[in-house]
């Protein structure tokens, strides 16, 4: 099972700034490290900018050479035509998009998307060879009325029944985000984590009918190179899906380097 440290850069970093993200890993010995993280621990390193930036992330990933992956924030539920200001994504996959993220919680809140929309959204992203990110997680009030499974339970049934059971390892990317831990600085502890991480496994299983040992499930919420440690260690969590912390080049390294044990 390969382990994911993926960034949601989320609406930051202008052109000068991504140069400098760059920059900093484009020496020899940060690439040496990179490629070296990438290769023998079998990883997967994927950054979401903006947009409008995915062409040019995509170059100079591919100048470290290390298999650094762009992909997208979001895509259109709609193929084509006539949807003002919308992105597709077959043009996200010309531009050089591997992965778009669907259902993000700030999506799921502030944009009002819905289970309906998300399931088109994957079926779309697989049709034009993307790999999906697919975002999961309960909002505080949830967790607190002891709803925290159930919500997820829903969130994957609305939206994954019905997928191509065949294509759900090597196509799809679960990412369990509790609302409440986004961009607040409070994680989930790594007991927390595991135990949904867990029963999403069964949710798999019991709901979809998918091996679950063989799906890739991230955390993400608050994640920083001072916890991601002790999450990694949880035997459910194959990587990260990380905001703040991976705007800034040596933390996004750092958490990299973190060791899946
Ligand atoms: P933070 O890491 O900033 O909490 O954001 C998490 C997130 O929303 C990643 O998609």
């Amino acid at each position: 099972m390969k382990t994911y440290i993926i960034g949601n850069w989320k609406m930051n970093h202008n052109i000068g700034e991504i140069n400098n993200f760059f920059s900093f890993l484009n020496t020899e010995e940060q690439k040496k490290e990179l490629a070296r993280i990438l290769r023998d621990e079998n990883k997967e390193a994927w950054i979401a900018p903006q947009y409008i930036h995915i062409g040019m992330v995509k170059d100079l990933c591919a100048s470290l050479n290390v298999n650094m992956r762009v992909g997208s924030q979001n895509s259109s539920t709609h193929e084509k035509g006539a949807f003002t200001g919308e992105v597709s994504a077959k043009a996200l996959k010309d531009i050089g998009a591997h992965f778009v993220i669907v259902g993000h919680s700030e999506r799921r809140s502030m944009f009002k998307e819905d289970y309906k929309m998300l399931k088109d959204k994957i079926a779309l992203a697989l049709s034009f060879n993307l790999k999906v990110v697919f975002c999961i997680g309960e909002t505080l009030q949830e967790r607190e009325e002891k709803r925290a499974v159930s919500v997820v339970r829903t969130q994957m049934e609305e939206s994954l029944k019905g997928i191509d059971k065949s294509v759900f390892a090597s196509e799809i990317i679960l990412a369990y985000e509790p609302v409440w831990a986004i961009g607040t600085g409070k994680n989930a502890t790594p007991d927390e984590a595991q135990e949904m991480h867990a029963a999403i496994r069964g949710i798999l299983t019991n709901s979809l009918g998918i091996d679950p040992e063989t799906a890739a499930i991230l955390y993400g919420g608050s994640v920083s190179p001072t916890n991601i440690s002790d999450l990694m260690k949880q035997k459910d969590i194959n990587g990260v899906l990380v905001g703040g912390a991976s705007l800034k080049p040596d933390d996004y390294l750092k958490l990299c380097q973190a060791q899946k044990r």
